[in-house]
């Protein structure tokens, strides 16, 4: 079989993922029967991480104890990659010993040049440009609320960061229409824009964005890295809070996600992220299982 990464949605075509979400929900409801299963037996993932990690790394590590394998941690801190050793090299050696690597890192191309030198699947566990994972686990809670997202509408309201990003290649793979509002300054990238063709919309009207969308996303103002522009971005972004108003024109049965951490106050008002049209914290269990297919998928 041939070796597959999973750096971004575009890795995978349209077909397999659509496979990966009804698998997904497959695993899913094994869980929740309590049906065992040995999908990962004697199966080991290494997981660098290099930016912070609640959902991902649980997911990951869960996901690999359940199905029987395990998994191993590693950070800069107490690899050697923090004391400079090259990522070509660290992907031949750790590729004789494990098999599958997940990375969180900052540099896309980091995680691209690991993958060139890796001989076993390597998973971009979020880096500055694109979250592909969480995208999954957001696709598969889509489709257990409402059915296919095909033709659907999904407005975008906050930076055009690494989630935006994937959102983006996620309009192309399962063919949706996204309306993306940003402040001038933060648009996403214009290449990923313009490969996505006319799937994609981009204004700085928030209100313009959501009306009569199926799906409302929302992300932390300032990423993983942009720290010390927490204040700026702020200003900038004042008028682009998905709140109840902002809700309310959407489609009445509208959803709401957000790939967390939130902000409460800030790209997300306390009534929105609790309300009935939210559905983050099945979100964020779906990471458990959505993984779980792209592991089996991968491995
Ligand atoms: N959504 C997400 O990737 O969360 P973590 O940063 O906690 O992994
Ligand atoms: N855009 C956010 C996503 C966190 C899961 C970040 O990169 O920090």
């Amino acid at each position: 079989m041939a070796l597959k990464h999973f750096l971004t949605l575009l890795d995978s075509p349209p077909k397999d993922l659509q496979a990966l979400i009804r698998r997904g929900i497959e695993l899913k409801a094994m869980q929740k029967q309590g049906i065992s299963h040995n999908i990962f037996h004697n199966k080991v993932l290494a997981m660098i991480f290099a930016k912070s990690s609640t959902r991902t790394r649980v997911s990951f590590e869960a996901a690999m104890i359940q199905g029987g394998g395990g998994s191993i941690f590693l950070s800069p801190n107490d690899s050697q990659l923090g004391r400079g050793e090259p990522i070509e090299d660290m992907a031949r050696v750790l590729s004789g010993m494990v098999d599958a690597v997940m990375i969180r890192t900052f540099a896309h191309s980091d995680v691209e040049l690991f993958a060139r030198y890796a001989s076993v699947p390597v998973i971009n566990g979020l880096t500055d440009d694109f979250h592909p994972c969480q995208l999954l686990a957001d696709m598969q809670t889509y489709y257990e609320h409402r059915g296919s997202i095909q033709g659907k509408t999904v407005a975008w309201v906050s930076d055009g960061n690494n989630m935006c990003h994937s959102y983006i290649n996620a309009a192309r793979q399962y063919d949706f229409t996204l309306n993306i509002a940003a402040p001038k300054g933060y648009w996403p990238r214009a290449d990923i824009v313009q490969a996505a063709g006319d799937r994609v919309n981009i204004t700085t009207d928030p209100r313009a964005a959501v009306e009569n969308a199926d799906l409302i996303v929302t992300d932390v103002w300032a990423s993983m890295g942009q720290e010390a522009e927490q204040a700026k971005r702020e200003q900038a972004f004042e008028g682009f809070q998905v709140d109840e108003k902002l809700m309310a024109l959407a489609d009445k049965d509208a959803l709401f996600m957000h790939c967390l951490p939130a902000h409460r106050g800030e790209e997300v008002s306390a009534a929105v992220l609790e309300s009935p049209q939210s559905v983050v914290w099945e979100e964020a269990a779906n990471r458990l299982h959505a993984q779980k297919a792209l592991l089996e998928y991968l491995l």
